[in-house]
């Protein structure tokens, strides 16, 4: 059994008196399993957070079904056994975060004991031990992301799903959020994130899906969407001592894009043949080869190339 699951999703808003509509969602299904995290990626716009949205039962699709641990989305039971990140946290401004958390604690049942045991581990997991019995009020972006957070783990969910979570953070932020997603997924837990920044998914997930303008482009791992094929190799080179002018001139002249850079003279080409070629001619003459640097497609490239394909 999927741990999320949507078929056919589709999400059309209307707007005002002139019932303008607004395709949000158009149509896409994909799954997640077990032990996984699922980085959902797309530009801004693209249809996320309505996605999560209906995911949490919060806003109902147009169309299609969205299931949620065995239950479709919205179930009392199944809500449960997930936590939530949304996209801009709405918080009681005036509780401390230890205030909020008992809050939440109390909303997943949890007794007085297990409340207290839990707030104290999380509100050091999460780094904000040093804001002490302060309101939400007087937080900063990243302390309130790190609150939201902490709330989302407060009953120990077997479903993590977080709208942009490393979103308002700074570096270390970054780093101890990505930590602690490991972590849950090394204590068996699944975890549904979406962003539009590629180095986190990169870092982050076993699997991603595509969203671009409502439409789900790609869904798999990482590695398989992206193209493992060679897309070009760049040679970096030296022509010899000797005679450098008219020997760099005469491999100027050859196929491929040249370029003198701080690292010596560098021709790049997309056919890896013509790179052979070039390397077998530099040697010949007497040149020196520093480096033949193959290129493959990186996920932002993939992710740029489908936002344009969007756009035609
Ligand atoms: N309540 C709403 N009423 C009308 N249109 C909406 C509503 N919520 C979202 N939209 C529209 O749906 C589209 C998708 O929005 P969504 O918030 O899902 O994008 P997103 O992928 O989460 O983007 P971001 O990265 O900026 O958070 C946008 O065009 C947005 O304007
Ligand atoms: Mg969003």
């Amino acid at each position: 059994m999927s741990i999320l699951e949507v078929q056919d999703l589709r999400k059309t808003f209307t707007r005002g008196l002139s019932r303008r509509k607004t395709e949000a969602v158009r149509g896409i299904s994909f799954r997640v399993e077990k032990g996984q995290i699922f980085g959902f990626l797309g530009p801004n716009g693209a249809g996320k957070t309505t996605t999560i949205k209906i995911l949490m039962g919060l806003i109902f699709p147009t169309a299609g079904t969205a299931s949620v641990l065995g239950a479709p989305a919205g179930d009392r039971e199944a809500k449960a056994r997930l936590g939530y990140l949304p996209e801009n946290p709405y918080f009681y401004d005036y509780l401390s975060a230890p205030e909020l958390l008992d809050m939440v604690g109390r909303i997943y049942g949890l007794d007085r004991a297990a409340r207290r045991r839990r707030i104290g581990e999380l509100i050091e997991r999460v780094g904000l031990g040093h804001a002490g019995k302060r309101p939400l009020r007087s937080f900063s972006k990243g302390m309130l992301q790190r609150a939201g957070l902490a709330q989302a783990l407060m009953g120990d969910p077997e479903l993590v799903v977080l709208d942009e979570p490393l979103s308002g953070l700074d570096p270390l932020g970054r780093k101890e959020v990505r930590d602690l997603i490991f972590e849950l997924r090394d204590a068996g837990k699944t975890v549904f994130f979406c962003t539009h920044i590629l180095a986190d998914a990169s870092m982050l997930c076993d699997r991603v899906g595509i969203i671009v303008k409502g439409e789900l482009r790609d869904v798999g791992p990482l590695g398989e969407l992206l193209s493992p094929k060679v897309q070009s190799v760049e040679v970096v080179w030296a022509p010899p001592a000797a005679d450098a002018d008219a020997v760099r001139a005469a491999l100027r002249e050859r196929e491929g894009e040249h370029e003198t850079t701080s690292e010596g003279e560098v021709m790049r080409t997309r056919d890896p043949s013509a790179g052979h070629a070039f390397v077998a001619a530099v040697v010949e003459r007497g040149g020196v080869i520093h480096a033949v640097n193959p290129h493959r497609q990186s996920l932002e490239e993939l992710f740029v190339h489908e936002a344009l394909e969007g756009d035609a």
